[in-house]
C-alpha cells in the first residue's frame, strides 16, 4: 500500500499541511495586522518573503512587497484561506508545491509580478478556486500544456500581458463556463484560432489588444469571432483606432450581433467613428459605452448619420476628451442618435452646457447623468429648458460634482420633471436649504452628500424614501419624513441620534463619523423599523451605561443589526479607556455603580459609627471620659490651691464646716430635715454648711464650684440615695472628695455617708468603684423610717462632725 505513490504523496501532504514546518521557516519576518473578521493585510511592508500570519487567516493580503519566491511550506498550515493576493510584488518562483495546502482558496492574483512560466501544478490542489488573476507577468506563450485543468469551480480568469506573444489551443482546455475572461495581448502574434471559443457561458469579456488591432487584422478578428456572443458584453481596452483598417475586425463582433460594447482607453479619429457606426449598422447594438476616449478628429461625423442605431438603448462615457477643443464643431451630427437611448451618461468630461435644444432631443430619455462637469446653475436652467422641462420621461437625474450652489434654483427646475424619482445633487456646493422647495410628488431618492450644508429645514420632501445627507456639516435632524426608509448621516457633526420618532419607517440609518457620544436603548426603540444601523467612528464615551447597553442589551433592543465592524466602536473616553473596542472593554463594578458603591459605603460606615455610639455608651465610655476630664482638671486646680497655701492658711480657706453632697431629688429631705438640724442653734454649736443650691457661684463652671465648694468645707456628707446613685454630678462630687482624702491633710474622715434608704453594696454600678470603696471602709449612718430613732441619728451625725472638729482643735 505504502509504495503507492499517490498515497504517498497524500501523507506527505497531510503532514505538511498540518502546520509541521521545516525549521528554514524560523527566519521568516511575521506580520500581525489581522482584523477580526481575520483579514490580515501586510501590503506595502517590503517584505522579501511571505510573512508568517495566524494559520487562521481567511484573507491574506501581500500587496506591494518585494516578495520574489514562494516556497513549498511557506504557506503550509492556511488551510482556511480564502483570498491570497500577491499582487504588485517581484515574484519569480512559485513552488510547484506552495498552493498546496490552499484547500480553501477561492481568489488568488499574482499579477504583477515576474512569472516567467505558468506552472500547471501549482493549481492542482486547487479545487475551491473561483478567481484567478495572473496579469502582466512575462511569460511569452500561455497553452502549450493545459494550466487551468483542475480549475473546475473557475468563475473568474484574468491573463497576459505586454509579454504575451503565444497563445495556444490548449490554454483553456478544462475551462468551460466563465463568469469573465480576461485576456491582455497587446503584443500577441500567434493565436490558434478557436483558443477561447470553447467557453460558455462567458458572461463578459475584457481584451486589451492594441498591436493585433493595429497590425494583425486577422489575428484580431479570429480572436473576436471566438468571443462575441450576443449575451456577452465586449469590453475593448487600450485601442488606437483612426483609419477604415483598424476597425475591420469589429466587424466580427458585429455579425454576431453583439449587444453591448465597451471601450476603455480609445483613440478614435472621425473617420474611425464613421466607420465604427457603419459596422454597426443595423446591428442590434444595445449598449456603446466609452469609459477614457479621445476624439481626436473635428466632429464632423455626417457620414454616419444615415446609419440605423435604432437599437441604441444606453449610451455611456465617461473621461471623454476632445483633443482639439477649438476645431470642434459639435456632437450635433450625431444628434438623430439622440431620439432613442432611455439611458445617457456623460460623466466627466467637461461638459458645462448641453443646450435645450439638445435636451429636446432626448425623446425616450429617462435616465440622465451629467456628473462631474462643469455645469452651473445658470448652465443646467439651459439645460434643463427654464424648469419647462422637455424631459417628460425622465426618473433619474444625477447631476452629482459639478458647481451647483442654489438648492431653490434647482427645486423650481425639476419640480415639472412628473416622473422624477431620483435626484442625485451630491458633491456640489449647496451650503443652504430654503424654508420650502418644489419637488415633483414622485421624488423617492435624494442624494445631497459631500455638499456643504450646515442645516437641514422642511425643504426635504416628504415623499423621500431614501436620503443621503453624508459629508455635510449638519449638527441636528428635526425634520419629520414619514416615507423614509434609508436615511445616510454619516460624516456630519451630529452630537446625538435623530429622534426615532421623526421616521416611522426607517429601516436603514447610517450615522457613522460623526461626534455621537452614546445611544441608548430608549433611542433604538424609539426607531419602530430599524433593521439596520451603523454607527461606529463616533466619539464614543464609554461610561458604564453604554458600555453595558452595547455588549448585552444592543440586539434586544429591536430587529436590528449593527452592521458595521465592531472595530469601528472605539471608546474616545474616558482617557483610561482610550482606544479600546467599546465591545470589548472591562469596566469594574467600581466604576460602574460608583453612586451605588459610594452609598453602600457610607451606609456601612455611619452604621459601624452608630454602632460604635451605641457599644460606647453602653459600656458608658462617656462617662468615663468626662470624669477623666473633670479629674484632670481638679487635679489641676487642687495642686495650684496647694501652691497658693497650705497648712494653717488653708485652714483660713475652710469656711464650710461641710458640703452637703446630694441628688436634687433628695432636696426636700436635705431642707427639711438636714439643714434645719444642722444649721439651727438648737445644739451646742451651729454649723456651717455648703450647699450646691445656696452657695455655688452662678456663671462659674460646676464643676469648679464643686470643687470649690469641697475644698472650702472641711467635710462632705453625702446623702445617699438610689437617685444619688443616678445623679451624676453627685458622682463627681463623690469622685472630687477623693483629693480632700488624701490631700487635705485633714485627719479623720472627710466623708460621712448617710444613708437615706436602704442601699446595699450591690445596687451600685460596679464603675462607681469609689463610692463602693467608701461604702465598705466607711460607717455610714442610715436614716431611720421610725421617728423615735431619729434622736439617735442626729446625734451621731453631730457626734461624727464634731469629733473631727475636736480632734483638730486638739491638735491646733
Ligand atoms: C522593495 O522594492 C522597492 C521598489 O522596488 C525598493 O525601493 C525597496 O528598496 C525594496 N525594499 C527592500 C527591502 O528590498
Ligand atoms: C491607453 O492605451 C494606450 C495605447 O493605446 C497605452 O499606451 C496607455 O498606457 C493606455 N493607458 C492606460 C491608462 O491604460
Ligand atoms: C473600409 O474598408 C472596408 C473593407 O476593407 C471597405 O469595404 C469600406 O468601403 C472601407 N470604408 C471606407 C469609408 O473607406
Ligand atoms: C451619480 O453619479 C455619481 C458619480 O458618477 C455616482 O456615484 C452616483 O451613484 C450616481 N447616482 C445615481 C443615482 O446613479
Ligand atoms: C450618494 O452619492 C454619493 C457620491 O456621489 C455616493 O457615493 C453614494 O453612494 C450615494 N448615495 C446613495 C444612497 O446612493
Amino acid at each position: 500500500m505504502m509504495r503507492d505513490p499517490t498515497s504517498r504523496h497524500l501523507l506527505l501532504l497531510l503532514s505538511l499541511c498540518w502546520g509541521q514546518r521545516s525549521s528554514s521557516g524560523a527566519e521568516r519576518p511575521s506580520c500581525d495586522s489581522c482584523d477580526l473578521q481575520l483579514s490580515c493585510i501586510c501590503s506595502h511592508r517590503q517584505f522579501t518573503r511571505v510573512p508568517r500570519v495566524t494559520e487562521r487567516a481567511l484573507t491574506l493580503d501581500l500587496c506591494f512587497n518585494n516578495i520574489t519566491t514562494v516556497t513549498a511550506d511557506d504557506l503550509t498550515g492556511h488551510r482556511e484561506l480564502r483570498a491570497l493576493s500577491l499582487h504588485g510584488n517581484i515574484l519569480a518562483e512559485i513552488h510547484q508545491a506552495a498552493f498546496d495546502c490552499l484547500w480553501s482558496l477561492e481568489e488568488l492574483d499574482l499579477s504583477d509580478n515576474q512569472l516567467t512560466v505558468l506552472n500547471p501544478k501549482w493549481f492542482r490542489e486547487l479545487g475551491a478556486l473561483q478567481r484567478l488573476n495572473l496579469l502582466n507577468n512575462p511569460y511569452s506563450a500561455v497553452g502549450s500544456t493545459p494550466v487551468f485543468q483542475g480549475l473546475v469551480n473557475l468563475r473568474r480568469l484574468a491573463f497576459g500581458g505586454p509579454a504575451l506573444k503565444e497563445l495556444k489551443r490548449a490554454a483553456l482546455s478544462g475551462v468551460t463556463q466563465l463568469e469573465e475572461l480576461t485576456v491582455y495581448a497587446s503584443n500577441l502574434d500567434r493565436y490558434d484560432s478557436g483558443t477561447l471559443a470553447y467557453v460558455w457561458p462567458l458572461g463578459r469579456v475584457t481584451l486589451s489588444l492594441h498591436g493585433p488591432f493595429l497590425t494583425n487584422t486577422t489575428l484580431t478578428s479570429a480572436v473576436l469571432r471566438d468571443v462575441s456572443y450576443p449575451e456577452t458584453p465586449i469590453i475593448l481596452q487600450d485601442l488606437h483606432l483612426m483609419d477604415n483598417q483598424s476597425i475591420q475586425p469589429l466587424r466580427e463582433s458585429a455579425q454576431r450581433r453583439i449587444r453591448r460594447i465597451t471601450f476603455r482607453n480609445l483613440s478614435i479619429s472621425d473617420e474611425g467613428i464613421v466607420n465604427l457606426m457603419k459596422i454597426f449598422d443595423g446591428v442590434p447594438l444595445e449598449f456603446l459605452s466609452t469609459d477614457g476616449v479621445t476624439l481626436t478628429g473635428e466632429g464632423r461625423w455626417e457620414k454616419a448619420s444615415r446609419t440605423d442605431q435604432k437599437s441604441i438603448d444606453e449610451f455611456f462615457a465617461r473621461d471623454a476628451v476632445v483633443l482639439d477643443v477649438f476645431q470642434f464643431v459639435s456632437f450635433l451630427q450625431l444628434g438623430f442618435l439622440l431620439q432613442y437611448p432611455r439611458k445617457v451618461s456623460v460623466i466627466n468630461s467637461k461638459v458645462f452646457v448641453m443646450p435645450c435644444a439638445t435636451s429636446a432631443l432626448l425623446k425616450n430619455l429617462q435616465y440622465l447623468d451629467i456628473s462631474d462637469n462643469l455645469l452651473t446653475d445658470m448652465t443646467l436652467s439651459e439645460t434643463l429648458c427654464d424648469g419647462e422641462s422637455k424631459l417628460k420621461g425622465l426618473r433619474v437625474l444625477n447631476v452629482s460634482g459639478n458647481d451647483l450652489k442654489s438648492l431653490s434654483t434647482l427645486s423650481h427646475l425639476v419640480a415639472k420633471l412628473e416622473k422624477l424619482t431620483h435626484l442625485d445633487i451630491s458633491r456640489t456646493s449647496y451650503s443652504s436649504m430654503p424654508p420650502a422647495c418644489s419637488w415633483p410628488s414622485t421624488l423617492r431618492n435624494l442624494n445631497i452628500s459631500r455638499a456643504k450644508l450646515t442645516s437641514i429645514t422642511s425643504c426635504l420632501p416628504a415623499t423621500l424614501e431614501v436620503l443621503d445627507l453624508s459629508s455635510n456639516n449638519i449638527q441636528d435632524f428635526t425634520v419629520a419624513l414619514p416615507a423614509l426608509r434609508e436615511l445616510h448621516l454619516s460624516g456630519n457633526k451630529l452630537l446625538q441620534l435623530p429622534s426615532g420618532q421623526l421616521f416611522p419607517n426607517l429601516q436603514t440609518l447610517n450615522i457613522r463619523s460623526n461626534t455621537l457620544n452614546m445611544f441608548g436603548r430608549t433611542d433604538l426603540q424609539a426607531y419602530k423599523r430599524l433593521q439596520n444601523l451603523q454607527a461606529g467612528q463616533n466619539k464614543f464615551i464609554c461610561s458604564c451605561e453604554f458600555v453595558t447597553f452595547f455588549q448585552s442589551g444592543i440586539q434586544e433592543s429591536g430587529d436590528f443589526h449593527l452592521t458595521d465592524k465592531e472595530e469601528s466602536y472605539v471608546c474616545d473616553s474616558p482617557f483610561s479607556l482610550q482606544g479600546q473596542l467599546v465591545g470589548q472593554v472591562h469596566l469594574t463594578i467600581e466604576m460602574c455603580h460608583r453612586v451605588l458603591f459610594e452609598s453602600v459605603f457610607c451606609g456601612l460606615a455611619l452604621l459601624a459609627g452608630i454602632l460604635l455610639v451605641v457599644l460606647l455608651w453602653r459600656l458608658h465610655a462617656f462617662w468615663y471620659l468626662r470624669m477623666i476630664w473633670a479629674w484632670l482638671k481638679a487635679k489641676h486646680s487642687s495642686q495650684r490651691r496647694r501652691r497658693i497655701g497650705h497648712g494653717a492658711e488653708s485652714e483660713a480657706l475652710l469656711s464650710y464646716d461641710a458640703f452637703v453632697s446630694y441628688s436634687e431629688r433628695d432636696a426636700g429631705w436635705v431642707e427639711t430635715y438636714l439643714v434645719p438640724e444642722l444649721e439651727e442653734p438648737r445644739g451646742p454649736q451651729p454649723l456651717n454648711l455648703c450647699l450646691h443650691k445656696r452657695d455655688f457661684l452662678p456663671g462659674q463652671w460646676i464643676v469648679d464650684n464643686i470643687i470649690n465648694a469641697m475644698e472650702q468645707s472641711r467635710r462632705t456628707i453625702f446623702v445617699l440615695s438610689e437617685n444619688f446613685v443616678q445623679s451624676d454630678w453627685c458622682r463627681y462630687e463623690l469622685d472630687f472628695s477623693h483629693f480632700r482624702l488624701f490631700d487635705g491633710g485633714a485627719s479623720g474622715e472627710p466623708a460621712i455617708l448617710i444613708l437615706l434608704e436602704p442601699l446595699s453594696q450591690d445596687d451600685i454600678p460596679k464603675r462607681f468603684c469609689k463610692l463602693r470603696k467608701l461604702m465598705s471602709s466607711t460607717t455610714y449612718l442610715e436614716w431611720p423610717q421610725e421617728e423615735e430613732k431619729r434622736e439617735n441619728f442626729w446625734r451621731s451625725l453631730h457626734n461624727a462632725l464634731r469629733e473631727e472638729e475636736d480632734k483638730e482643735n486638739d491638735g491646733v
